[in-house]
C-alpha cells in the first residue's frame, strides 16, 4: 500500500507547508511514491496561501509554495492518511481529542523521528522574526530524511 502522510500545525500557513514541501522534495529525490499533504488543528487560515516568510525560505531552497492552500484537519483524514504527524506536542494532543473512534492512521510527533529531538516541538515561527524560519527549515528537512529513511527511501 502507498503511504500517505499528512504534516499538521496550527495554523497551516507557516510550519507543516514547509514540511509538506521538505518531505515532497526529500521523496522525489529518493523516488519514493507517497502521497503528501498538510492540514491546520484550527481553521482561521483556510484558504490561505502560506506565510509570506514561509514561502521565501521556501524560495530559497529552490521550491515554490506559494500554490499552497490552508485547510483544517477534518474527521476523513484520520482513514484516508496512513500516518498523521504532528509538528508540536499541543498539535498532537489536538489531533488526539479530534481522533474518530473509526481512525486507522498512525499519529506521531514530527520530531520524534530525529535522533536526540525525540519530544521536542518545531517552534512555532509564526510571532518571531523571519529568521525563525530558517530553523523552521532546519527542522522539517532533518525529519524529512528521517521519515523518507522510515518509509524505505
Ligand atoms: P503554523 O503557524 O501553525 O506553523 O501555521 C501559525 C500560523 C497562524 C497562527 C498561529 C500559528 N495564528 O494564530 O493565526
Amino acid at each position: 500500500m502507498t503511504p500517505s502522510v499528512l504534516f499538521v500545525c496550527l495554523g497551516n500557513i507557516c510550519r507543516s507547508p514547509l514540511a509538506e514541501a521538505a518531505f515532497r522534495a526529500e521523496a522525489a529525490r529518493r523516488g519514493l511514491d507517497v502521497e503528501i499533504d498538510s492540514a491546520g488543528t484550527g481553521g482561521w487560515h483556510a484558504g490561505d496561501a502560506p506565510d509570506r516568510r514561509a514561502q521565501a525560505v521556501a524560495r530559497r531552497h529552490g521550491i515554490d509554495i506559494s500554490g499552497l492552500r490552508g485547510r483544517q484537519i477534518e474527521a476523513g483524514d484520520f482513514t484516508r492518511f496512513t500516518h498523521i504527524l504532528a509538528l508540536d506536542p499541543q498539535n498532537l494532543r489536538d489531533l488526539r481529542a479530534a481522533e474518530p473512534s473509526d481512525a486507522t492512521a498512525e499519529l506521531g510527533l514530527l520530531l520524534d523521528l530525529v535522533p536526540g529531538r525525540e519530544g521536542q516541538a518545531v517552534r512555532d515561527p509564526y510571532y518571531d522574526g523571519p529568521e525563525a524560519f530558517d530553523v523552521t527549515w532546519d527542522d522539517v528537512t532533518l525529519a524529512a530524511r528521517a521519515l523518507a529513511d522510515r518509509l524505505g527511501g
